[in-house]
């Protein structure tokens, strides 16, 4: 498949690496133009592009920036054919991306992506820590593979993130519709806690909304207090505790 990734982050430049190995053609974009992320790219197996070249000719768009950032999206997907799918793996953090009033009121995370960017999202991805995403897929059938949320309103577009996540070395389980994806957000028992698809399928169902984002502050003030000295073990075992 022909993919375009914007951001080459912690999780863009990872999911490239991993699309790319699994013999996706993968276009790589960032903020400050292709230049700088030129060895980047290479090393990855992808070509470094600009944003508006990473939307043009592919068959899906990942963007994988920081939340408050997605309005300078905004325009960018007028000329892009609608059966292209855009997958958002974007997480909201006020002390990093400022207050967002709507979020803040409930509305699910990638449905103010999908509002800003003009464009229907597939939300993947998401609830899994870089690390994680970088160090802990296995091949499909592999006994404990763990499994990652896929959420979203058009079931073609959804099959296709699926296939991807899959691709990536996780299981890909249907968490349903965008309206639904605060299930996967920070704060809930689904978020980077690492589960299997029977353990993912309870904690999606046993996410309570009037804690998440209660549950995402605790943990951000416990993370800020250790200042990183917490293993990635570490950091799992307490988003399984605290959101629980
Ligand atoms: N890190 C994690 O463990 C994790 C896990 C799951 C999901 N996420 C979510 O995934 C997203 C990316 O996270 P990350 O950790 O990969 O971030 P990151 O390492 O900070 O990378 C962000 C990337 O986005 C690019 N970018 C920023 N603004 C942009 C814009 N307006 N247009 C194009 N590119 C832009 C940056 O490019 P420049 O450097 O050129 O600005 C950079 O390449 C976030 O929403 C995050 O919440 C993160």
């Amino acid at each position: 498949m022909k993919i375009g990734i914007i951001g080459a982050g912690n999780i863009g430049a990872t999911l490239a690496r991993k699309l790319a190995a699994s013999g996706h053609e993968v276009k790589l974009a960032n903020s400050k133009g292709p230049d700088s992320i030129r060895d980047l790219a290479r090393d990855v197996g992808a070509t470094a592009v600009s944003k508006e070249d990473a939307v043009r000719s592919v068959e899906a768009i990942i963007l994988s920036i920081p939340f408050a950032n997605y309005p300078d999206l905004a325009g960018l997907f007028k000329d892009v054919p609608t059966d292209v799918v855009v997958i958002d793996t974007s997480n909201y953090y006020p002390f990093r991306d400022g207050a967002i009033a709507e979020v803040d009121g409930g509305r699910p995370e990638s449905t103010w992506v999908s509002e800003q960017i003009g464009r229907p999202v597939v939300k993947a991805w998401n609830a899994v820590l870089a690390e994680t995403l970088a160090e802990r897929g296995q091949p499909n059938g592999t006994s404990g593979r763990i499994a990652i949320p896929v959420a979203g309103d058009d079931p073609k577009a959804k099959a296709t993130a699926m296939e991807l996540v899959e691709a990536t070395g996780f299981d890909a389980h249907d968490s349903g519709s965008l309206g639904d994806s605060w299930r996967q957000q920070p704060g809930t028992p689904a978020y980077c806690t690492e589960l299997t698809r029977s353990e993912l399928r309870s904690a999606l169902q046993s996410a309570d909304q009037s804690r998440a984002a209660g549950n995402r502050e605790a943990l951000i003030r416990e993370f800020a207090a250790a200042g990183g000295k917490l293993t990635h073990d570490e950091i799992v075992a307490r988003n399984r505790a605290v959101t629980a």
